[in-house]
């Protein structure tokens, strides 16, 4: 991870919406039209984890929190997820997806050029497929890439209280179903944690979206251990995200899978939290490591990737090129996407970042800075975005 291909006076080739060539400026062929960039070049960022259509910010929650109360007992005091949740089922996809645009265009103008995006705050058919035709209609309306995920194994909505398993059974037999005929979704998530849903019933929510050929994911081991590193592993999920209490097992399973160690260093910060993922440990025993936003209302209302790279720097101890890999080439790969995205490499999209600094370093440097000065995705370069986010 922390073996990165630095060039200086560097020439990239773009040809339509992929990258043909990339080499030292004096060996570049013609080129029709030529763009001068002064900075530093990176492969577009991949935001692998974000929670980004949602309502109104939660001001109280993050009060509460402040003068002592933890995220657990905010939610069981009527905040916390499911305040997002009647939030969201208020509200017209018109409107949700006017608020999520301008939230995916400061997410872009720090250089995500690659988002996941989550459902989760519908918990209902017609709320969940809401969400998710938003954003079905912002992936062709504004110019970064988005990777829908389905979430609905959030949290249990409140008329399923007592009656989980019924929850579960209509996530399986009616949610994932419908999500995966209207083609909505590339992934299924599931918040695997003590409280919320148990290592089984994330067992059994995954095995149905699997056969309903969605790609895996997990928030696993957040706030309390559950083996939900190891559970990731065992199913081949693409990624195992939090990891801030997974267990010695846990990172040894990773380690020896493909799956991808997703970790939210912003999110654990905003929460107050003492402590991080592991991930020293983790990239030592061998697992691939990335780094996301988590950009939600409630644990990180974060859209700068940059930021989340200096965390993970000061937070996590990576080393800068660690941080870099673990937004681009890893957070790729935990969108299934390492093939195609990720690298200034012929072939691959041709999404780039420019920051406007001397050494590449800087860029997880800044803390909450704006480094990023220029975005190309597709090969085009994105207009300069500044939007009101509330
Ligand atoms: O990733 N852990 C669960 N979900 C989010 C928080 C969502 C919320 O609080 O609204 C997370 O931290
Ligand atoms: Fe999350």
């Amino acid at each position: 991870m922390a073996e990165l291909g630095v060039l200086t006076d560097a020439a990239v080739l773009l040809d339509g919406r992929a990258i043909a060539w990339v080499g030292p400026r004096a060996d570049a062929p013609a080129a029709a039209t030529t763009v001068e960039v002064e900075g530093v070049m990176l492969p577009g960022f991949v935001d692998c984890h974000t929670h980004g259509v949602f309502g109104a910010p939660r001001l109280d929650d993050h009060e509460r929190r402040a003068l002592g109360t933890d995220y657990k007992a905010i939610a069981a005091a009527g905040g916390g997820i499911l305040q997002s949740v009647r939030d969201v089922r208020a509200r017209t996809e018109d409107d949700l997806t006017a608020i999520t645009r301008t939230r995916l265009a400061a997410l872009l103008a720090q250089g995500a050029t690659t988002i996941e995006v989550k459902s989760g705050y519908g918990l209902s058919l017609e709320a969940e497929l809401k969400q998710l035709r938003v954003i079905r209609r912002l992936a062709g309306a504004q110019p970064a890439t988005l990777v829908p995920t389905f979430l609905g194994a959030h949290e249990i909505p409140p008329e399923y209280r007592g009656k989980r398993k019924e929850y579960v059974t209509l996530l399986c037999e009616e949610m994932i179903p419908a999500v995966a005929r209207e083609g909505l979704a590339r992934c299924c998530d599931v918040f695997c944690e003590p409280g919320v849903f148990s290592p089984k019933e994330t067992r059994a929510i995954l095995a149905t979206a699997r056969r309903h050929q969605l790609a895996l994911k997990l928030h696993a081991d957040e706030l309390e251990g559950s083996g939900g590193a190891e559970l990731a592993a065992e199913l081949g999920a693409l990624s195992a995200d939090h990891l801030a209490a997974i267990s010695d097992a846990g990172i040894g399973a990773l380690a020896r899978s493909d799956t991808v160690a997703v970790l939210l260093p912003a999110t654990m910060v905003f929460l107050g939290a003492r402590s991080q993922a592991p991930a020293r440990r983790l990239i030592d025993a061998g697992a691939a490591v990335a780094l996301a936003t988590d950009f939600n209302p409630g644990s990180s209302p974060t859209m700068s990737l940059p930021l989340v790279m200096a965390l993970g720097v000061s937070q996590l101890g990576l080393r800068h090129a660690e941080a870099v890999m673990a937004v681009t080439v890893n957070a790729a790969a935990a969108l299934g996407l390492a093939g195609e995205r990720g690298q200034i490499a012929p072939g691959f999209a041709a999404d780039l970042v420019v920051a406007a600094v001397h050494d590449w370093r800087e860029v997880a440097y800044w803390m909450g800075g704006s480094v990023v000065s220029a975005v190309w995705t597709a090969g085009s370069a994105c207009p300069a975005v500044s939007a009101p986010v509330s």
